[in-house]
């Protein structure tokens, strides 16, 4: 797909496709036949219960697992056919929020945003550090630089944890449950903030998560995943009239919610 951006002709796909990913380990299907596109600037949600195959198909789309086949393609070019170079450049390009931030402990906030300056860029120290208080503003943490991640709460270590992910302008943000071990409200602050940045900056960000909010509150396109296989695929809004049986299971794993679907589908028909 081909998407034309602002008043200059721009292309800017950037989108991701997967086609029939299949993943075993030691002879256990993991991963059973998923197809699916990730959307240029939209939050591609990929749900589902604990131990569904979710992190294995996020590491599978970033190269940090190998399918044993099926094809990934970012930007209408599979992984597999890319050349070392371009492959190290598709890397550079791949902004990715780990499960529970993963700082460096021992690194200031400020060290960690740099941390892929350094790796990845020639930039001058004062142009590195320019950057670094870009994205600080970018997640409302200015001033933040001198702290450790000690001296951080849970929702202000995800916000460096984004900062880092975005420092190098990607194309692609993998989030791999954004909001684990985070209380709603500030679940929600985070949510918004991939939300806001995403769009802002139009890149095509995948977040894993099983948190309702989030499917409620970001998930323009849902890929919902159960037992490694794609169940259904759609959008928040679609969720709510979905018959698909183990989705609404999952999604409204409550009497109360179900209650609530109900309610909510009757209120529609009667229009
Ligand atoms: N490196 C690995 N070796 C063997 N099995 C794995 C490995 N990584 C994940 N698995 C298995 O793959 C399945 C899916 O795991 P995962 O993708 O982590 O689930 P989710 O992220 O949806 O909770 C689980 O049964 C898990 O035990
Ligand atoms: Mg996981």
């Amino acid at each position: 797909m081909v998407k034309i951006c602002g008043e200059n002709v721009l292309v800017c796909s950037a989108m991701i496709e997967i086609r029939n990913i299949q993943k075993s380990f030691d002879g256990r299907v993991v991963l059973d036949n998923i197809t699916a596109v990730m959307e240029t600037g939209k939050c591609n949600l990929i749900i589902g219960a604990s131990g569904s195959g979710k992190t294995v198909l996020t590491k599978c789309m970033v190269g940090l697992f190998e399918p044993d086949s099926g094809e990934i393609i970012f930007d209408g070019k599979n992984i597999v056919d890319m050349t070392d170079d371009e492959r190290k450049s598709l890397r550079r390009q791949i902004g990715m929020l780990f499960q529970g931030s993963a700082l460096f402990d021992s690194m200031t906030v400020e060290q960690n945003i740099l941390f892929p300056l350094d790796m990845f860029t020639k930039q001058t120290t004062a142009e590195k550090l320019k950057r670094v208080n870009e994205v600080l503003e970018k997640v409302n943490l200015v001033g933040s630089n001198k702290k450790s991640p000690a001296e951080l709460s849970g929702g202000m270590k995800k916000r460096v944890g984004i900062a880092r992910a975005i420092v190098l302008n990607p194309k692609y943000l993998f989030c791999d449950e954004p909001n684990s071990g985070l209380d709603p409200q500030t679940s929600l602050l985070i949510d918004k903030l991939i939300h806001d940045i995403t769009t802002e900056y139009n890149m095509t960000t995948i977040v894993v998560t099983h948190d309702m909010n989030s499917v409620m509150e970001i998930g323009h396109h849902i890929v919902y995943v159960h037992k490694g296989k794609k169940q259904w695929e759609g959008s928040n809004k679609e969720i709510i009239f979905s018959d698909n049986e183990l989705l609404n299971k999952f999604i409204f794993a409550s009497d109360f919610l179900q209650d609530a679907k109900q309610m909510r589908m009757l209120g529609a028909k009667k229009g």
